[in-house]
């Protein structure tokens, strides 16, 4: 049975790339940011995962609107970056936790999800920019990983509800997964943040602090709301929650708050960084 020891969720604006590239982490725009990832560094030091399963959404880079799956587990052996317009360097491909990865999709299709299944897929800033943040200036990669994409894009999208049975359908996967690697999961995106139209600079701090509040201990609160009334709610990026969702859902029951960040704004968005570990059954008793 694989370790899970916690996840990590963040946004994952384009412009904190830039800033990592350029060395920005302590100029005062980007520093009560940047803060926020001292303890995950502490954490991910102590917790020592082996593989990283990312939950997050393709901006153009891999889907586009022509072809876009709801939800689409990668199964390669490496994943490779490239800038889909944001002038952002590219990294060093990632290496694939191959076997990891049919493991969820054999268990995901007999649970009845019915993937995309992606033996090829490139990766854009939603999964860049967390490893970045997580794992400053590593050269050689820390952890394998298993991309998750869910679709955030092209409506009709995927519901709450929909996202958090996912993510509790891949923690049953990898409760059943016949290794001792420790597992970290993501989830990727928002907080609140519409980049386009009427609306564009929205921001909503009293749903941001909803989810934030009720994301560890309460994450059935998130799905009644629907994808559009997110959207109403935390503007039409901002429904990237939903990577969230489906994260927390991978986590299982039991989990507390290592550490939270939010601050506004990075870009346009409402930045928001929280760090959730597992609690076992015997933590419990204890
Ligand atoms: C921004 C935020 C995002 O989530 C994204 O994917 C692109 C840009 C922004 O605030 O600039
Ligand atoms: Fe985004």
């Amino acid at each position: 049975m694989a370790q899970i020891v916690g996840g990590i969720f963040t946004s994952h604006v384009p412009a904190i790339g830039n800033a990592i590239a350029k060395g920005l982490q302590d100029d005062p725009y980007w520093k009560p940011f940047f803060d926020g990832f001292h303890p995950v560094h502490r954490w991910l030091a102590a917790a020592k995962p082996d593989v990283a399963v990312l939950f997050y959404n393709d901006h153009g880079l891999n889907f586009f609107l022509d072809k876009m799956p709801t939800f689409a587990v990668g199964a390669a052996a490496r994943y490779e970056n490239a800038d889909e317009g944001w002038g952002l360097p590219v990294m060093a491909p990632f290496p694939g936790a191959q076997a990891l990865s049919w493991h969820i999709i054999e268990h995901l299709v007999a649970s009845e999800f019915d993937i995309t299944m992606c033996q090829e897929m490139k990766v854009d800033h939603a999964l860049t920019v967390p490893l970045a943040l997580s794992w400053p200036g590593a050269d050689t990669r820390p952890v394998t990983i298993v991309p998750i994409a869910i679709n955030t894009v092209q409506h009709p999208l995927p519901s709450a509800k929909r996202c958090l049975a996912l993510g509790r359908a891949v923690h049953e996967a990898l409760r059943s997964w016949k290794s001792d690697e420790r597992v970290v999961v993501f989830g990727t995106g928002g907080l609140s943040h519409q980049l386009d139209g009427q609306r564009a600079g929205f921001i909503n701090k009293d749903y941001d602090h909803f989810c934030l509040e009720n994301l560890g201990p309460a994450p059935d609160a998130l799905t009644r709301h629907s994808a559009v009334d997110i959207i109403e709610l935390a503007g039409s990026q901002g429904i990237e929650i939903l990577n969230w969702i489906a994260a927390r859902g991978a986590l299982g029951e039991s989990v507390r708050e290592v550490s939270r960040n939010y601050h506004i704004p990075i870009s346009n968005t409402a930045a928001a960084t929280m760090l959730l570990e597992t609690v076992t059954a015997l933590q419990k008793v204890a």
